[in-house]
């Protein structure tokens, strides 16, 4: 089974995986895969808290994906060991944690995963680099390029689209202005004419919302895809 939700945030918004909420994640096993959209949150600052969400995430029954949000410490999350996964390229966080990184096609359930995080943070100014906001929340044009290089071997058909901003057209629907100039939406919008797809999943706006029949914004909704 594979199951999709929004941010996480660390451990600000973990309830919505407790079993009243999730029932049915104590079923699951760890070739059942979750997947966050983003702001997963649990690599920040290395402390005692972030150890325990990550064994918290690791003595889960499931296996928990994510695209990276704009809440990540990146220099941090880049430092971990890149791995060939399921058709792409991950950061293995645990033995059950692993980070989808931007640009990259995994077949999970002989379904195609098209993953791409990454946003602009609207507060940066009130952030310091390299302690509470990083440069590479925008995606580089090196994986821009790896976006391209492996939707081209696809043929631009995917069956899930799964990021953490939305191309521009969908932050507009949300009269999300303050986040519309987001260089990262700007590339997703290059890649929107050509894509084909069943369903595209972000997070990032902090509300569950179905726009149409093709995007979704989820936040505590946890919906169940296979
Ligand atoms: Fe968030």
């Amino acid at each position: 089974m594979i199951f999709i939700t929004g941010d996480t945030h660390g451990g600000i918004d973990i309830k919505k995986f407790s079993s009243s909420n999730f029932p049915e994640g104590r079923s699951l096993t760890k070739d059942d895969y979750v997947i966050v959209c983003g702001d997963f949150g649990c690599i920040w600052d290395g402390s005692r808290e972030q150890a325990w969400l990550l064994n918290w995430y690791k003595d889960k029954p499931w296996t928990t994906l994510f695209v990276d949000g704009n809440h990540e410490n990146f220099d941090m999350l880049y430092d971990f060991p890149v791995e060939e996964w399921n058709g792409g390229k991950t950061h293995r966080i645990n033995g059950s944690v692993l980070h989808l990184m931007r640009g990259q096609i995994f077949s999970l359930a002989g379904l195609k995963f098209f993953t791409f995080g990454g946003a602009m943070s609207t507060d940066k100014i009130f952030r310091q680099e390299h302690v509470s906001w990083w440069s590479q929340e925008i995606p580089s044009r090196e994986e821009e390029a790896a976006a391209i290089f492996n939707l081209t071997k696809h043929n631009f058909a995917i069956d899930y689209i799964v990021t953490h901003t939305a191309p521009t057209a969908i932050v507009e629907f949300l009269n999300r202005f303050d986040r519309l100039r987001d260089p990262t939406s700007g590339m997703l919008d290059k890649f929107v004419p050509k894509l084909q797809f069943k369903h595209w999943y972000f997070g990032h706006f902090h509300t569950s919302q179905r726009i149409n029949d093709q995007f979704t914004c989820l936040y505590n909704e946890i919906i169940r895809l296979v």
